[in-house]
């Protein structure tokens, strides 16, 4: 079994005094909660780092991370300098970044590998987009996006890492996919990972909150969420999270 876990992306909100605060009020947030990971903007890392000392279970992360490894690649950040400020963990094939970057299922596995290589816990965002589902050719695209990477850096080093199903049409559009929608697509991709994938943690995210995380995170094959707008207040932030362990 996967053990839970919740990821909150904060994406480009905030400075480093908000990002400083909402560190601290997770840290003082009592109650049950499994782990935590938290993905502040490059700049606002160090401040969170400070903030989350002390704190057990919870983990950060940055949201973006060059292929490369070290040299002439203006305005890039590479893995080494992630770990160097105290990040695990990094996201990797975001929606997003896909969409408004053009990052191809290629330089997301590229970047995969250099999360890797760096020691980083590369989260890999998969997902369809509306026009996709609407054709039937969801199950098809994720498998492209997860095969690109398997390509790369080999299944059993997918199955150690975390993967993210983040329907691209519920990611910031407060539509969210059903429990039914989403299960389907986490048991697809948990069989792609074949044996060794029983314990990989698959997320799912596009538009949780606290009103649906209950529901989803009922379904068997999802391990836990990566949450955008709902993981920029703590309190919703902790009240999803204990919503997963109440339901695992
Ligand atoms: P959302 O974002 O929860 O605001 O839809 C999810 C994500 O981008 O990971």
């Amino acid at each position: 079994m996967a053990k839970p876990l919740l990821a909150g992306n904060w994406k480009m909100h905030g400075t480093a005094k908000t990002a400083a605060k909402l560190a601290a009020d997770l840290a003082n947030s009592s109650g049950d909660y499994p782990e935590l990971i938290v993905f502040p903007p490059y700049v606002c890392i160090p401040a969170v780092v400070t903030e989350l000392l002390a704190a057990k279970n919870i983990a950060i992360g940055a949201q973006n991370i060059s292929h490369h490894s070290e040299g002439a690649y203006t305005g890039e950040i590479s893995g080494k300098m992630l770990t160097d400020i105290g990040c695990s963990h990094v996201l990797v094939g975001h929606s997003e970044r896909r969409t408004n970057c053009s990052e191809s299922n290629e330089l997301v596995a590229e970047k995969f590998a250099a999360a890797k290589r760096s020691g980083l816990v590369p989260i890999l965002c998969v997902g369809e987009t509306f026009e996709q589902r609407q054709q039937g050719q969801e199950l098809q695209v994720i498998k492209s996006q997860l095969d690109a990477v398997v390509d790369l850096v080999g299944l059993e080093t997918v199955c150690d890492a975390i993967v993210a199903y983040e329907p691209v049409w519920a990611v910031g559009t407060g539509e969210t996919a059903t429990p039914e929608q989403a299960q389907q697509v986490h048991s697809f991709i948990r069989a792609e990972l074949g044996s060794g994938g029983t314990d990989t943690q698959i997320l799912y995210g596009g538009s949780i909150n606290a009103d649906n995380a209950a529901a989803l995170f009922a379904q068997p094959d999802l391990d836990g969420g990566l949450v955008g707008g709902a993981s920029l207040e703590a309190e919703h932030f902790i009240n999803i999270a204990q919503q997963i362990v109440e339901q695992k």
